[in-house]
C-alpha cells in the first residue's frame, strides 16, 4: 500500500488522485512504524517529549517534514530543496479534506481558504519559530499555493502576480544575512490577503514593524548589510552604476565590508537583481521611482564612504568632497555643513556649531539609518498602493504573519531585545488563542474540560511591557528624563526596580556562577524561549529617534538630535527623499514616541488585528545551525520543542483525549466493521458510531460522545480499530470486487439483451411488412381473378383479360399432360373452357401448320414451340389503318432492309384477307397481293430473316422484301393459312437470291457463327451472322 512518504512529487491522475485520498487517512496509520506518525495527538506517550523527539527526527530523516498537532502544522526545515512544491502537490491538495492526504503546508493553506469561503470570516496564519526555520519560506509556500489555486482572471492574475512579487522586492531591501540564517528577515512583515466570495484574491495589504536599520551602518562579522546593496553593485547594469557612481566592487563601500562576507555563495546576488528589477516594473514602480530608488541605495552607500579628519581644533572636517556630488541631488555645501555643524537656535540668531569628528560619524549614520528606514516605509506605502483593492464590496482576507523569528547572538542589543519581546507577545497569543479554542471546543460538545498545566509566557510579557514597572517603561523614562541618562544608568533603573523578578538577572544581582557568564553592562531575560543576555550599551540612542525634530538640539554620549540634517534633506531633488522628509513635518514641541513604544503599540495593533481573525498556526523547528541538510540536532530540537510549547500545546490537545473527529466522517471510515452500520446506516451518524463502538467493545472509560464528535482516549483504542479495518478491509474488498464485476457483467448482459431485442423486433416488422404487402398482392390478385372469372364471358377486356390467360394457360398445362397418343383419339381431347373453344381449334391448327412448316428445318423452331401464337399484335397504328385496311387479320412489327444498301427501317406487316401490306406509322409503304406473292425464303438457321418474294411484271414495281420479324413463326404461320401459301414457304440454306428489282438481283447469305450480326458483306450481299443456338427440335 501507499504510505505517505510515496506521494512525493508522483505525478498523479484524477483518479490516482481520488484513489490516494481514499487511502491516506489509513496511510497515515498503517504506516506508523516505518514513517512515525503523522499526527501528534495520536502519539501514545503524548507526555514524553523523548517520544515527540523521535518521531520528529523519524519523519526528518525520510524527508517528512511536516507533522500535525491537530490543525497545527510542525515544519522542520530540511535546508534542501524537497520536490514537494510543484504544481501536481498544489493539484493534489485542493479542495481536500485537512486529515485526508499526508500533512503539508498546502493541506493548511487549503483549509483555511475554504473555511473562509464557507464560514465568510477572516483568517491569519501565524508562522512562528526562530531565525532560519523556516517562516519567510512557508509565507512564500502558501502565497503561492493561493496563486495557483484561487480563481483566475486577467484581472485577478495582475493582482496575483503583484501580491507575489511584492516578496522578492520586500525581501531585496528587509532581509539580510546573518549569521543564523542567509536569508533572514530584519522586519516584520503582516500581509493581508484579500479574496472575494467567489475566492479571487482581489487585493492585498502589507504592515511592516521595525526595520532593523542598525544594520545600514553595522554589521557583525559574518554577516551582511541589506541584500540591496549587494544586488545593486553585483548585478546594476555598467550605465545604471556610472549614473550613480559607484563600482562594481562591494569591497569599495564601507557600509558593506564591516562583516567581511560581502560574497556568499548561497547568494545569487545578480541573479536576484534581476528577478527585483523585473518585480518592481510589475507592481507599478515608474522608470523615475526606480531611478530614485536606486539614488538612494547609492546615495547611502557613498555616504558611508565620506570620511571626516580632524582640524586643528579638533572639529570634524570631510576630508574629500568626491562622494558629496553623488548624494540626492543636495547642494554640497549645505550638505558638508549638516554632516559636521549644528545649527543652535539663539533667541534672535542661528549659530552654528560644530562636531567633533565621532560626532560626525555619528551624524552621518543616523542619517543613513534615517534615509533607509524612511525609504524601506515609503517602499512598502508603494507596494500596498499598487495591491489597494477599489471594489468596496465585502471581502474576507487571510494574513500571513512573518515576523523575524527569537534570536540569540553572541553579542544582543536593543534590536534583539524587540525582536524577541515581539516574539514574546506572539507565544502569548498562542497560548491564549489555543487553550481558549479547545475549551470551546469541550464546551460546544458539551465534554468536561480537564485543566492541563502549561507554562504562561504572560509573566515575561509583563516584565518587558508593564505600564510604570515594565522595562519598556523604564527605558522610556530614561530617554526622557533631564539630566545624564545614559545607556548604565538604565541598567541601574532596571536592577531597582525589577531586581528581583525571577526573569531577570544582571552582573551585580546574580549569584557567583552566573555572574562569571555577564559583563558589567549587561542584563538577562529568561524568555520564554531561552536566555537572553543584552549588552546595554546602545540601548537609548537607538530607542531615541535619532533626527529628532525638537528644536533644541542635544548632543551627548547617548542622545543625539540632527534636525539641521532633517532641513538639509528637504533641499533633495529626490522625490522619494523628499516624499520620505517633508516639509511639513511636525517641528512640533511635543515630543514623539520612542522607537521601542511605537513598537511596542504596533505589536498592541497587531495582536487586535490577530484577536478578530481566526487562528492557524505553522511553528517551525531549526534541525541544526549549521544549515546543513539531513542533520538533527537533538538538543537544538528539544530546546525548540520546549519553548514553542508544542508539548504544551499537545497536551491540551489531547487533554485527556487522543483522537476526535466528527462523527460522520468516523461511521464512514469503520461502518464496515458492524453488520448493523455496514453498507449503509439509517439513523443519524451520533447513532450509527454508538452502534459501532458497541459492536467493537469499547469500554466506557475509552471514549466520550461529544455532540458532533466522537471522542477517543487512548491511541490504541484507534489503532485496534484500525487494525480490526484493515484485516476487514480485503475481505471487504474481495466482495466489493465481486459485486462490482457482477454488476458490470450484468449490464453488459442487460446491454445485449437490449439489442438482441432490438433486432428482433425490426426483423419481425420487416416481416410482417412483408406479409402485409403478400396478403394485399393477393386480395388484389383474388378480386382481379373473381372479377375475371364473373366476367369470363365477356368480350376479352382489362378486367378479365388476365383470368382468361390464366384460364388459357390452365387449360394448356393440363392438355400437356393429357395429350391424345395418335390422332384417332379426337374424341380424348380434353374439352376446352368456352372462352377457348373457338380459339383452340385455329390456335391448334395453326400450331399444327407451322410444325408441318418448319420442324427439323429450322434451328430455331423448336425454341418456338411452347410460345403461343396470339391472334392479333394490334397496336395504335393498326387501329388507325383499320379504317384504310378492310378486314385485315393480323399484324407483325418487322425490321425492313432496303433492298440498295440494307438499311433497316422499323416497319408493320399486315395480313388482310387479299394481301399484304407493308405500313410505316399507318402509312402504306408496300402491298403485295397474295397473287403476286412467288414464295417465302427463311434459312435453316436460328435468325429471323424471311424474304418474300413478289412476282414483278412492271419494271416500276419494288422488288422482293427482305425482313426481320420476332415473330417469325406466327406471322409466317398466319401467312400461310390466310394466303393459302403453305407449300410458297422454303427453308433454304446459305443463301437466298431475291429481286432488287426486276432483272436486277441481291443476295443474303446466311451463316452461323461466334455472334449475332447483320452487316453488308464485301461483296454487295447482305450477311446474316447468327449465334448457334442448341435446338432440340
Ligand atoms: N521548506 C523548505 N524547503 C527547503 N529549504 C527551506 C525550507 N524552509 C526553509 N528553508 C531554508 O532555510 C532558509 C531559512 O529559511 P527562512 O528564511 O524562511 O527562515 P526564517 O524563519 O524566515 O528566518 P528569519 O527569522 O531569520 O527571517 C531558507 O533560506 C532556505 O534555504
Ligand atoms: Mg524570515
Amino acid at each position: 500500500f501507499v504510505y505517505e512518504g510515496c506521494s512525493h512529487g508522483s505525478d498523479w491522475s484524477l483518479e490516482e488522485r481520488c484513489n490516494q485520498m481514499l487511502r491516506n487517512m489509513e496511510a497515515s496509520l498503517t504506516a506508523r512504524d516505518r514513517v512515525g506518525i503523522q499526527d501528534f495527538v495520536l502519539l501514545d506517550a503524548y507526555m514524553s517529549e523523548s517520544a515527540f523527539l523521535d518521531n520528529l527526527r523519524k519523519r526528518f530523516h525520510e524527508n517528512l517534514i511536516y507533522t500535525y498537532i491537530g490543525t497545527l502544522l510542525v515544519s522542520v526545515n530540511p535546508y534542501k530543496e524537497l520536490n514537494i512544491y510543484n504544481k501536481k502537490q498544489m493539484d493534489t491538495y485542493m479542495g481536500v479534506n485537512f486529515f485526508e492526504l499526508p500533512p503539508h503546508i498546502y493541506a493548511l493553506a487549503d483549509n483555511v481558504f475554504r473555511t473562509m469561503l464557507s464560514e465568510f470570516n477572516n483568517h491569519f496564519i501565524l508562522i512562528s519559530g526562530e531565525s532560519g526555520a523556516g517562516k519567510t519560506e512557508a509565507s512564500k509556500k502558501i502565497l503561492q499555493f493561493y496563486a495557483v489555486s484561487c480563481p483566475s482572471t486577467k484581472l485577478l492574475n495582475n493582482v496575483r502576480d503583484r501580491l507575489l512579487l511584492s516578496n522578492p522586492v520586500l525581501e531585496a531591501f528587509g532581509n539580510a544575512k546573518t549569521l543564523k540564517n542567509d536569508n533572514s528577515s530584519r522586519f516584520g512583515k503582516y500581509m493581508d490577503i484579500q479574496f472575494d466570495h467567489q475566492g479571487g484574491a482581489v487585493g492585498g495589504h502589507i504592515l511592516s514593524y521595525l526595520l532593523e536599520k542598525s544594520r545600514v551602518v553595522h554589521q557583525n562579522h559574518g554577516e551582511r548589510n541589506f541584500h540591496i546593496f549587494y544586488q545593486l553593485v553585483e548585478g546594476g547594469e555598467e550605465e545604471l552604476l556610472r549614473w550613480l557612481g559607484l563600482e562594481r566592487n562591494c569591497q569599495n563601500y564601507s557600509y558593506l565590508v564591516q562583516g567581511d562576507c560581502a560574497k556568499v555563495s548561497s547568494i545569487n546576488d545578480k541573479s536576484d537583481w534581476r528577478t527585483v528589477r523585473g518585480a518592481l516594473s510589475v507592481i507599478h514602480f515608474s522608470e523615475s521611482d526606480i531611478e530614485d530608488l536606486f539614488g538612494i541605495i547609492a546615495s547611502v552607500l557613498h555616504l558611508g564612504n565620506i570620511k571626516f579628519e580632524a582640524d586643528v581644533r579638533g572639529y570634524a572636517s570631510l576630508n574629500n568632497d568626491q562622494e558629496m556630488h553623488w548624494l540626492l541631488g543636495i547642494p554640497t555645501q549645505v550638505l558638508k555643513q549638516g554632516l559636521t555643524h549644528r545649527k543652535i537656535e539663539a533667541k534672535t540668531e542661528e549659530v552654528l556649531s560644530p562636531f567633533s569628528v565621532d560626532h560626525a560619524v555619528y551624524a552621518r549614520d543616523a542619517l543613513a539609518k534615517a534615509i533607509y528606514g524612511r525609504t524601506f516605509n515609503w517602499l512598502v506605502n508603494k507596494i500596498n498602493e499598487s495591491l489597494v483593492n477599489t471594489d468596496f464590496s465585502r471581502k474576507t482576507v487571510i494574513g500571513l504573519l512573518d515576523i523575524y523569528g527569537f534570536e540569540v547572538f553572541y553579542v544582543n542589543s536593543f534590536e534583539q531585545f524587540c525582536i524577541n519581546y515581539c516574539n514574546e507577545k506572539l507565544q502569548q497569543l498562542f497560548i491564549q488563542l489555543t487553550l481558549k479554542s479547545e475549551q470551546e471546543e469541550y464546551e460546544m460538545e458539551g465534554i468536561e474540560w480537564e485543566p492541563v498545566p502549561f507554562f504562561n509566557n504572560k509573566i515575561i510579557c509583563d516584565l518587558v511591557e508593564e505600564k510604570h514597572r515594565g522595562m519598556i517603561s523604564l527605558l522610556d523614562e530614561e530617554c526622557l528624563r533631564p539630566g545624564e541618562a545614559t545607556d548604565l544608568t538604565f541598567l541601574e533603573k532596571l536592577e531597582e526596580t525589577i531586581g528581583g523578578h525571577p526573569h531577570f538577572v544582571t552582573h551585580k544581582l546574580a549569584d557567583i556562577k552566573t555572574r562569571k557568564t555577564l559583563d558589567r553592562g549587561d542584563f538577562r531575560l529568561l524568555h520564554y524561549a531561552g536566555e537572553v543576555t543584552y549588552c546595554v550599551v546602545g540601548f537609548l540612542d537607538k530607542n531615541n529617534d535619532l533626527l529628532y525634530r525638537n528644536g533644541k538640539e542635544v548632543i551627548s554620549h547617548t542622545c543625539l538630535r540632527l534636525p539641521t540634517l532633517l532641513k538639509v534633506m528637504r533641499q533633495s531633488k529626490n522625490a522619494i527623499i523628499k516624499h520620505c522628509f517633508p516639509s511639513s513635518e511636525p517641528d512640533s514641541k511635543k515630543r514623539p514616541e520612542t522607537v521601542v513604544t511605537q513598537f511596542k503599540s504596533s505589536l498592541v495593533g497587531l495582536t487586535e488585528i490577530l484577536m478578530s481573525k481566526e487562528p492557524w498556526y505553522v511553528r517551525c523547528i531549526k534541525p541544526n545551525d549549521a544549515k546543513q541538510p539531513g542533520r538533527f540536532d537533538d538538543v537544538l530540537v528539544r530546546h525548540q520543542v520546549k519553548y514553542l510549547g508544542l508539548m504544551e500545546h499537545l497536551r491540551v490537545r489531547r487533554a485527556g483525549f487522543a483522537y476526535r473527529r466528527k462523527y460522520e466522517i468516523f461511521l464512514q471510515r469503520y461502518k464496515a466493521l458492524c453488520p448493523d452500520t455496514w453498507p449503509h446506516w439509517k439513523g443519524t451518524a451520533a447513532e450509527g458510531v454508538r452502534c459501532l463502538i458497541q459492536h467493537l467493545g469499547y469500554k466506557p472509560d475509552e471514549y466520550k460522545m461529544g455532540r458532533t464528535k466522537i471522542f477517543i482516549r487512548h491511541p490504541r483504542t484507534l489503532f485496534a480499530t484500525e487494525d480490526t479495518f484493515q484485516v476487514c478491509k480485503h475481505r471487504l474488498a474481495t466482495r466489493i470486487q465481486a459485486k462490482y464485476k457482477g454488476y458490470r457483467v450484468k449490464g453488459h448482459y442487460l446491454k445485449q439483451r437490449e439489442a438482441a431485442t432490438k433486432i428482433e423486433t425490426c426483423w419481425r416488422g420487416m416481416l410482417a411488412r412483408k406479409e402485409r404487402e403478400k396478403r394485399a398482392w393477393a386480395v388484389k390478385v383474388i378480386k382481379k381473378f373473381i372479377k375475371g372469372f364473373m366476367t369470363r364471358n365477356q368480350p376479352a377486356c382489362v378486367d378479365n383479360s388476365e383470368y382468361l390467360a390464366y384460364v388459357r394457360q390452365n387449360y394448356l398445362t393440363r392438355l400437356r399432360d393429357t395429350l391424345p397418343k395418335t390422332v384417332l383419339e379426337k374424341d380424348s381431347w380434353l374439352t376446352p373452357p368456352p372462352i377457348m373453344e373457338e380459339v383452340c381449334d385455329t390456335f391448334l391448327l395453326l400450331k399444327a401448320e407451322a410444325s408441318s412448316i418448319f420442324k427439323g428445318k429450322k434451328e430455331s423452331y423448336a425454341l418456338s414451340v411452347c410460345r403461343p401464337f396470339v391472334d392479333t399484335r394490334i397496336s395504335k397504328t393498326a387501329e388507325l389503318l383499320s379504317y384504310r385496311i378492310q378486314e385485315f387479320k393480323t399484324y407483325v412489327p418487322v425490321v425492313k432492309y432496303d433492298r440498295n444498301g440494307f438499311r433497316p427501317r422499323l416497319r408493320q406487316l399486315i395480313f388482310t384477307r387479299e394481301a399484304a401490306y407493308l405500313v410505316e406509322e399507318a402509312k402504306i409503304k408496300q402491298r403485295i397481293n397474295y397473287i403476286s406473292l412467288k414464295g417465302v425464303s427463311v434459312s435453316n438457321l436460328s435468325d429471323n430473316f424471311l424474304i418474300l418474294h413478289v412476282s414483278c411484271d412492271d419494271i416500276k414495281q419494288k422488288g422482293d422484301l427482305v425482313l426481320q420479324c420476332d415473330h417469325l413463326f406466327e406471322a409466317l404461320t398466319q401467312l400461310s393459312l390466310i394466303a393459302n401459301k403453305q407449300n410458297c414457304i422454303k427453308v433454304v440454306q446459305g443463301s437466298v437470291r431475291f429481286d432488287i428489282q426486276p432483272g436486277r438481283e441481291g443476295f443474303v447469305d446466311f451463316k452461323s457463327g461466334q455472334e449475332s450480326m447483320v452487316y453488308r458483306a464485301k461483296n454487295g450481299h447482305l450477311m446474316v451472322s447468327r449465334q448457334r443456338t442448341s435446338s432440340r427440335a
